[in-house]
């Protein structure tokens, strides 16, 4: 390199700063937040739980969106309801994209490129939403409900036979249904390899997703560095998650195939009706194979850890509030008078609805929602927004405004009810996200969920342990806090509620 053009080359790395600087000042201020160094910022996530956190900041700034430089990116995070709304709901045009920071592990070394979660809004992401109208709609997932009932029944027959083993039986509950409903295929109620599959490729992911982990999240670059290389390990432990990631995008699907080849599928899945008709009829057959199977990945993936801590976070709620359980009995009562419930007591439950809103509001199991970016500058209440800056909303906290919800920390499934001179609170339909981002799988999930709810309540009762001084043992109701939270391990009894249900779970199973 010539002389004059180092010296041009140094001169203009000075200038970059220096013109950052100078434009700046010409820009609102960032929203207030946590200072930290100079140009890289905080290089430590916030304290846990994050979002008390930013909840906390929110205070102390007296701002309800705060912001923090992270390793030198820009995250903004929105505690009330308006902000969130204004920004992910209305300006969803801007606030869309996914970061494309700070995901390199899972996304470019973990294989985890193709997931609807992860992608950014284009042609593939729109093609996967748009299999999920199809098939996850509010009409579309009532085909599904006779295989959801099927699944509840071998839940309750389940937590009859071995009650111990209940955070299992969870698991395969909504494993059972989220893959039959996708695929078609029946799983085992226990080590299932299909199941055993999809769960490996989930822990990649959850292990992958670990802000502040892996290096190579904050230098991108780093990825490019071979994995003999001293300090290369992160490499070689994503080559073995990408083994389970692709796992898990294949097998199901391939599975399903050779089924249909051989036995045939049943007509309530997802995936006979791409397979026998729409692929191979579809302009870019091989395209159109892609996109199937990375929508239907993430109808297990993104379907399934939530839905466990969700089932999680209720036995927990039920053993810290005897009299909702009593309540809800009373209803199921009166409705199915010595049945088991279904479907056709849909409407007819309605504060069965309500627990199952007030368990989505009380401990979300997104308690920070997925980080949505934004895909061009923007200014908000007089503050900048730059272009690739990562917003996250607080759904934790707006899900416990006391202006929104009345004594937020409390379960109380009555406030979403209707009654003489009472206005239900609001429905906590942001724990699904927002935007053009929302859960995918939002009206499938309620779905699955109410079911489950309704039939434990109906046959068991869920209590509390003794000590061996003969006390009750009530649970603290701590959470374990990562990207989705689950309750920390806590005792509890599960017992059918009378000799009849016992007759009842068994019978309805066998059929
Ligand atoms: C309790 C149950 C569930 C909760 C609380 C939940 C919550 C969420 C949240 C907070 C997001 C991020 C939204 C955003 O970025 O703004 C999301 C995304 C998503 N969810 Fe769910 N979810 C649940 C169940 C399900 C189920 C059962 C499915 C599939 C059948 C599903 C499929 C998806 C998909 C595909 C996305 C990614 C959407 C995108 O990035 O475009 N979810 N969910």
């Amino acid at each position: 390199m010539s002389l004059s053009l180092l010296v041009l080359a140094v001169c203009l790395a000075a200038a970059y700063p220096l013109y950052q600087y100078a434009t700046r000042r010409r820009l609102p201020p960032h929203p207030p937040g946590p200072r930290g160094w100079p140009i890289v910022g905080h290089l430590a996530a916030p304290a846990d739980p994050i979002y008390k956190t930013y909840q906390r900041w929110g205070e102390a700034y007296g701002s309800d969106i705060v912001r923090i430089n992270m390793f030198g990116h820009n995250i903004v995070a929105t505690n009330s309801l308006e902000a969130s709304t204004d920004l992910l709901d209305k300006r969803s045009q801007t606030y869309s994209n996914r970061p494309k920071h700070g995901m390199t592990m899972v996304r470019d070394l973990c294989g985890f490129d193709y997931a609807i979660a992860f992608a950014q809004p284009g042609q593939f992401w729109l093609d996967q939403r748009r299999v999920f109208q199809r098939q996850y709609s509010q009409q579309a997932i009532k085909r599904y409900r006779h295989a959801e009932t099927q699944a509840t029944l071998s839940f309750l027959r389940n937590l009859l036979e071995s009650p111990q083993d209940l955070f299992r039986h969870i698991r395969y509950v909504f494993g059972r249904q989220l893959v039959y409903s996708a695929y078609g295929i029946v799983t085992e109620d226990h080590d299932d390899p299909i199941i055993a599959t999809v769960e490996h490729g989930l822990e990649a992911a959850v292990a992958a997703i670990n802000p502040g982990k892996f290096l190579v999240d904050v230098l991108p670059v780093l990825k490019y560095v071979p994995e003999w290389f001293p300090g290369a390990g992160f490499k070689r432990q994503a080559k073995i998650w990408r083994e389970s990631v692709l796992k898990m995008l294949h097998v199901p699907f391939d599975q399903a195939k050779d089924l249909l080849d051989t036995r045939g599928l049943p007509d309530d899945c997802a995936i006979k009706t791409y397979l026998t008709d729409i692929i191979p009829t579809s302009r870019d057959p091989e395209y159109a194979e892609k996109v199937i199977r990375a929508a239907l990945t993430a109808a297990y993936g993104a379907g399934s850890d939530t839905t466990v801590s969700f089932m999680q976070s209720f036995f927990l709620a039920m053993t810290l509030n005897p009299y909702v359980q009593k309540e809800a009995q009373r209803e199921i009562d009166s409705v199915c008078r010595g049945r088991l419930p279904d479907f056709s007591d849909y409407e007819r439950l309605p504060y069965v609805h309500a627990i199952v809103k007030e368990l989505l509001r009380w401990n979300p199991a997104v308690p920070l929602n997925f980080a949505h970016a934004s895909a061009q500058d923007d200014v908000y209440k007089g503050y900048y927004i730059p272009k690739d800056t990562i917003v996250i909303s607080n759904i934790w906290a707006i899900l416990h405004d006391p202006s929104i919800y009345a004594d937020p920390d409390a379960f109380r499934p009555a406030r979403f009810l209707r009654r003489v001179g009472y206005e239900p609170e609001r429905d906590p339909d942001v724990a699904y996200g927002f935007g053009r981002r929302i859960c995918a799988g939002r009206y499938l999930a309620h779905e699955v969920l109410w079911i489950t709810v309704a039939s434990v309540l109906a046959a068991f009762d869920v209590g509390r342990v003794e000590d061996e001084k003969g006390e009750e043992v009530i649970p603290t109701g701590e959470y374990e806090c990562g990207f989705l939270q689950f309750p920390k391990p806590f005792p509890c009894t599960v017992r059918p509620r009378s000799a009849a249900y016992e007759k009842l779970v068994l019978d309805a199973a066998e059929a």
